[in-house]
């Protein structure tokens, strides 16, 4: 064996092997870090608040599998509560009691959502709530923000956020026809008039208007209020479906979500990520008689082999009582103040062209900008700044989401001491 192939990781070994078998080496684009130049994490486990690679080197966590995470790695309430189910059956193929409950705990807990379809990803969730538009009003056109992402069907990667922001600007992707691109149109977020204007010029075309009601997918980047208010008023007027993609914020931001902090009732609801515990599991729902178009009452098609999976449903039940205990967002919000707080008193001490955009738990720490509204700043963005970010971080054990156009998730795992470590190496990084 050669002196060079001793000096390899056990992380970079599993890696290189892993690039043999799988496109890219990972199942999903941006877990790759291939813009941050460096190999990604291989993860082997993860407890509470710290994830190990393959050599057992331990990393504070800041991704949380982006975002289910909300109680940490691993918590032995939730994993208690699906190896309970898992020891009935994993997967039955018929309907279960399990679903009724966690349908009944989604629909007390979100208003607007009075049925609830369950799937299995954010992505079933949102190219499902957009064909039920589409039959429901009888009209084709979607209208999305430029930025937000709603998963990868072809009609949603339009100029979308997240692993796609680097791509084609038409369509984020190759290999979907212009026939299927030419039904969505994608806006510019967060600009009140030309969205309204629009909406009432193709007053007869829409089926839906969906939007991230707090981005996440270009970073943190909230809703304007007056928007989100002009939206409800004027979907409703014109006969198309306000479409709320809350798989990051659903439960994320509070119980009712992102539309619990706006006051809207949106017509349709999609969720994923925390209402599947760390399970495979999402949902979309809304009014009754949207939902009930569905089949097998209405003319809808939608289906799914492990839909409403009931190890999953238990996982998540499981995971949205724990944060019904009274005051359980509040100390989360305390929690990650005492992160960000610090670190933006410091942008603004050094004056750097840097921000943190937050909304409870959370968060994107911004380099080369002071504030981020829409798609033209995001894209803006200092990107060799935050790729020597990333990797500081990581050399230092502190594992943050590979690319600057995402978000920070805080878990009540996250301990003090670990949190405190964490700011005093940003506020280093940012004073040198
Ligand atoms: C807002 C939003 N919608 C939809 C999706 C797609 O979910 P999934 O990755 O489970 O398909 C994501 C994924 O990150 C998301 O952030």
């Amino acid at each position: 064996m050669s002196s060079k192939m001793h000096t390899k990781t056990k992380n970079q070994e599993i890696f290189e092997r892993l690039l043999e078998v799988i496109p890219g080496g990972v199942n999903s684009p941006v877990r790759s870090c291939k813009a941050m130049g460096q190999n990604p994490l291989v993860a082997s486990m993860a407890k509470g608040d710290l994830i190990y690679d393959a050599d057992g080197k331990s990393f504070i966590d800041y991704c949380c599998s982006w975002g289910p995470l909300i109680h940490g790695h691993a918590h032995p309430e939730i994993i208690a509560a699906a190896q309970r189910r898992m020891a009935l059956g994993t997967t039955f193929g018929v309907t279960t009691g399990i679903e009724e409950e966690m349908a009944r705990k989604v629909t007390q807990l979100m208003p607007s959502i009075e049925k609830v379809r369950f799937v299995s990803s954010g992505t079933e969730a949102s190219m499902s709530a957009a064909r039920l538009a589409r039959g429901f009003t009888g009209r084709d056109m979607l209208v999305k923000f430029a930025g937000h992402y709603h998963g990868h069907a072809d009609f949603f990667l339009i100029q979308a956020g997240s692993g796609v922001l680097g791509l084609n600007a038409t369509s984020s992707s190759k290999g979907i026809p212009e026939d299927i691109v030419k039904h969505t149109v994608c806006l510019k977020f967060n600009d009140v008039e030309n969205t309204r204007s629009f909406l009432y010029e193709n007053r007869d075309k829409i089926a839906g208007v969906i939007l991230e009601p707090i981005a996440a997918n270009m970073g943190v980047v909230p809703t304007q209020p007056t928007l989100m208010q002009m939206l409800r008023k004027v979907t409703e007027e014109i006969g198309a479906l306000l479409i709320i993609d809350e798989v990051i914020t659903g439960f994320r931001v509070g119980l009712q979500g992102a539309q619990g902090l706006y006051g809207v009732k949106p017509d349709l609801t999609l969720l994923g990520k925390i209402v599947g515990g760390g399970f495979p599991a999402a949902a979309f729902g809304g009014r009754r008689e949207i939902m009930d178009y569905l089949a097998p009452l209405g003319p809808v098609y939608q289906a799914g082999t492990l839909s409403g999976n009931p190890v999953a449903m238990e996982a998540g039940l499981q995971t949205i009582k724990m944060l019904e205990v009274p005051g359980f967002y509040e100390g989360l919000l305390r929690k990650t103040n005492s992160l960000t707080q610090p670190i933006q008193a410091t942008i603004d001490r050094l004056q750097l062209p840097a921000c943190i955009q937050q909304v409870g738990s959370l968060f994107t720490l911004f380099f080369g900008a002071r504030k981020v509204e829409n798609m033209d700043d995001a894209k803006g963005l200092d990107a060799l700044r935050f790729a020597e970010f990333f990797r500081y971080m990581y050399e230092n054990g502190v594992y943050i989401p590979p690319l600057q156009q995402e978000a920070w998730f805080l878990s009540t795992a996250h301990t003090e001491e670990h949190i405190a470590y964490t700011r005093e190496l940003v506020i280093k990084f940012l004073e040198r």
